[in-house]
């Protein structure tokens, strides 16, 4: 206790374990951006990672003190973790973020979400408490993302020596959506992020966002500083894992399943409601429908990583991704085409492979703080690639010049671009892939990581 110099505190941790069947614990690496991101603190010596355990596997582990060096876990109750991580993180934190709700029916704020709102109080004051006892006198505090906005405030108040940061990897909503919350509940979430020293976001589009909500809900931002921090892909550790020979094995099947000489347009996410899975399958039929042309000559290779699925609306999406490719392929394809090749498996090298071998990447969010897909696919193509990127992620910033652009509920528009993008000529493929690898990797994950700590500590 009291030894950490550096903290950094997540809901999901670098690592994750499942009971086999014959008792032992088998780990794996988390996924999504943040995780990525952080990647970047296995290089801080005495750097500790605050995180929750998960699942069985997570808590078993920790009763069994496994577990990599550095690395905290946090077992927390299990009804009390559910419905703080998916009754208020995921299911309402989320969707304000991300713009999800179906507003004719929701959000209900009614007494279940006051019980579960308890319990995101609570699981926060884990953290808080967690960290307040780890962390060294005048130590510096990372807090990460929507599971953990009330850290900041609960954290200063045990430890008012510490240099405490907020980020969040995710937009922020624009004000008007977010007064969908209850307006004590806004207040709590706002004043608790502005507990820190400074809070920061992943681009000045939802920086401001913020700004606007805390000057509309609490009439400022008062003496907490906000900050931009954008980040890119982790461009050498990406191209030494692409040529990895399970990558290699992942790209001859792939190969075979898109059907030798065909284009491919390739679109990899976690099987989540913001990611736009479906409209993406929609703008594809309309591909097919609006130039014959393209049929038996592209395949669309979508990889989806299981995500959320105790939620019945993430399930429920899932269900609806895999029932649309089936009608995509029931209707176009021929004995030797099919037009969709869906896999729906965490399988980091069969992604590697897929960026390598994409003609056409299709990044089209509803909304993303950043999408780091986007970025890790001209790193690693093979002969280029043409982007189809919605104005909605995060990405767009920094890589929108060189990407074909969409919104992303014009599917109509979207199956233009991709059209556009598979008639690009090779060498402005090659010319655009080129400037968009350099714009992608311009502040890798190292870079982001320590530009907070320098920031956080001026
Ligand atoms: C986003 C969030 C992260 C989260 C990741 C994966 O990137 O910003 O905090 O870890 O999604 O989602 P999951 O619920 O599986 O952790």
């Amino acid at each position: 206790p009291r030894s950490a110099q550096i903290l950094v505190a997540s809901n999901r941790g670098p690592i994750s374990y499942a009971l086999r069947d014959d008792g032992s614990l088998e780990s794996k690496r988390g996924g999504g951006g943040l995780v990525s991101g952080l990647s970047a603190i296995g290089s801080e010596a005495d750097a500790v990672w605050v995180c929750a355990a998960m699942s069985d596997g997570d808590r078993e582990a920790v009763r069994r003190e496994v577990g990599e060096p550095g690395v905290r876990m946090l077992d927390i109750d299990r009804e009390l973790f559910a419905d703080a991580y998916n009754g208020i993180a995921n299911s309402v934190l989320w969707f304000v973020h991300h713009l999800l709700y179906q507003t004719p029916l929701e959000p209900v704020f009614d007494a279940e979400f006051r019980r579960q709102w308890a319990s995101y109080e609570a699981y926060n004051r884990a953290f808080a408490e967690a960290l307040a006892v780890d962390a060294a006198p005048e130590a510096t505090v990372l807090v990460q993302d929507y599971h953990l906005s009330l850290v900041p405030g609960m954290l200063r108040a045990y430890r008012p020596d510490l240099s405490i940061g907020h980020f969040s990897h995710t937009p922020w909503a624009p004000p008007d959506y977010f007064r969908l919350l209850p307006d004590d509940i806004a207040a709590q979430l706002l004043s608790g992020m502005l507990g820190a020293d400074r809070t920061a976001f992943l681009t000045r589009r939802w920086a401001d966002a913020f700004t606007a909500c805390c000057e509309d809900v609490l009439g400022g931002v008062g003496k907490t500083r906000i900050g931009v921090h954008s980040l890119g892909a982790d461009g050498d550790f990406l191209r030494r894992r692409a040529h990895q020979p399970d990558v290699e094995q992942r790209l001859l099947e792939l190969r075979e399943q898109a059907g030798l000489g065909r284009k491919t347009i390739v679109r990899v996410d976690r099987t989540e409601l913001s990611k736009n899975i479906v409209r993406g399958l929609h703008a594809y039929r309309e591909l097919l429908t609006a130039h014959p042309e393209w049929r038996e000559h592209v395949t669309h290779v979508a990889l989806s990583y299981p995500s959320r699925q105790d939620l019945t609306v993430y399930r429920d999406y899932t269900a609806e991704v895999f029932d649309l490719a089936e009608r995509i392929n029931a209707e176009f394809g021929t004995p030797g085409w099919t037009p969709v090749v869906l896999h729906v498996k965490d399988d980091f090298a069969r992604s590697l492979a897929a960026y390598r071998m994409a003609d056409v990447a299709l990044v089209n969010p509803i909304r993303d703080g950043m999408n780091l897909v986007a970025k890790e696919v001209p790193v690693v193509s093979d002969h280029g690639c043409a982007l189809v990127l919605s104005r909605e992620a995060g990405a767009y910033e920094e890589l929108g010049e060189d990407a074909l652009t969409v919104n992303p509920y014009d599917v109509s528009a979207t199956a233009d671009a991709l059209h556009e993008a598979l008639l690009m000529p090779d060498a402005e493929r090659a010319e655009r892939t080129k400037r968009l690898a350099a714009a992608a990797t311009a502040l890798p994950p190292q870079r982001w990581f320590l530009d907070q700590l320098n920031a956080l500590r001026a």
